[in-house]
């Protein structure tokens, strides 16, 4: 049935020659004998069968309209269809797409859609790679000497912000804050002086249980790090970490020099960044660094260019993969006067840092608590950040 009434020409057609047949039109008058013979020969029936034909076209013509409606409601149906499509659509997890399968994904919705409503189009775009607290890796290195006093600190502040995110490297067994942190403390059983080898150790354990962890970013701090967490987490949602991205702050105004005493005597140039401000690797540039740094070969590594930690790093990073360090001006570390960050500008900065010289305290310019209480500032600076805890002044 639908065959013969697919269009509307089909329907015109069908009037003409109803009209012609029967009657009223132009098309009746035709008078020329050819036409009249060549038009039909039903011209020439009797009164009764003609009425009987005018009573079964008008019934043909109720069922033509009940199928044109049906035709019309049943193409909304693919429409409807392409609608959630596309929202499915953007609902699809691009971490785990290609760069080219993400285009082509949106090619095929797009030419879909192009066709149907534009408006829809619209909310197909590609969304970033969402980053959410989860795929960090926060790792901060610590000694014994330091759990009561530094670590007490982190716990009571930032460490409530991500506690299933943070592990702290250590060099002793310590039930007390093992239980506190809800057993993450991993004790190195590297030496508990602060020489380089000890360092080197200690990043090396940091290094691999990130490699051991399904998690994006590998973040490292040192127990003097205040760790302003969202704003972490926000700033690495703007990279992507299936790209080399080495992410942190230089203490130093030009690149470190060493000489190298490989085969030939020769001058290595490189930057690093201050372990003691904090700095992110992605996981595709740590995975890149696994032949060279997993499995206590970082040690090694330390041990030939006689530097410490983070000088490490940049040198397997910028000298051996030849990948850039990238600046953040958002870390900041002891060597920085902390009292130069504006008070506007806090909320916007990833870590901070304290140190005391002598008389000489170099620490966060902010209220809140009394210095007697918080001479560190890291209290102030967490209520200033996160007023609503309990600790902080009302
Ligand atoms: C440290 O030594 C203990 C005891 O030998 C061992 O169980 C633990 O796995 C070691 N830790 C690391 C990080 O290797």
């Amino acid at each position: 049935m639908f065959v013969y009434i697919r269009d509307h020409f089909e329907f015109v057609r069908a009037i003409h020659d109803f009209k012609s047949l029967f009657g009223d039109g132009p098309y009746c008058e035709v008078q020329d004998g050819e036409q009249v013979k060549g038009l039909n020969p039903y011209l020439k029936m009797s009164g009764k069968l003609r009425r009987l034909l005018q009573t079964f076209f008008v019934a043909f013509l109720a069922v033509y309209t009940t199928l044109l409606a049906y035709q019309t409601l049943s193409r909304a149906g693919p429409f409807n269809n392409v609608i959630s499509e596309s929202s499915k659509l953007s609902n699809v997890d691009y971490r785990y797409l290609s760069e080219d399968q993400v285009g082509s994904v949106v090619t095929v919705s797009e030419r879909k859609l192009f066709t149907t409503n534009m408006v829809t189009s619209a909310t197909a775009t590609i969304r970033p790679p969402t980053t959410t607290l989860d795929d960090v890796f926060i790792s901060v290195k610590t000694t014994k000497y330091y759990h009561k006093s530094r670590l007490n600190l982190i716990l009571k502040t930032w460490f409530q912000l991500a506690k299933k995110q943070t592990w702290f490297f250590t060099d002793t067994d310590d039930p007390e804050f093992q239980k506190r942190t809800d057993g993450h403390m991993i004790n190195t059983n590297c030496s508990s002086s602060h020489n380089r080898k000890a360092l080197c150790c200690k990043m090396s354990v940091e290094f691999d249980t990130f490699i051991n962890s399904d998690k994006k970013w590998f973040c490292h701090f040192d127990d003097d790090n205040y760790v302003n967490v969202p704003r972490l987490v926000r700033f690495l949602g703007d990279y992507n970490s299936r790209e080399d991205w080495y992410l942190g702050k230089p203490s130093i105004q030009a690149p470190l020099e060493i000489i190298s005493r490989d085969k030939t005597t020769q001058k290595v140039k490189f930057w690093f960044a201050t372990g003691g401000a904090g700095f992110c690797l992605s996981r595709a540039l740590a995975l890149k660094m696994v032949p060279i740094a997993s499995g206590g070969k970082f040690i090694g590594t330390g041990e030939k260019i006689r530097l410490p930690d983070d000088v490490t790093m940049g040198y397997i990073i910028e000298h051996l993969l030849k990948k850039p360090l990238t600046v953040v001006d958002q870390f900041h570390s002891h060597l920085e006067p902390m009292k130069f960050i504006r008070k506007e500008l806090l909320h916007d900065q990833i870590s901070f840092s304290y140190s005391r010289n002598k008389d000489e305290w170099n620490v966060v310019k902010v209220e809140g608590l009394d210095v007697k209480h918080d001479p560190y500032r890291f209290l102030s600076l967490h209520c200033h950040l996160f007023p609503h805890y309990s600790f902080c002044p009302r």
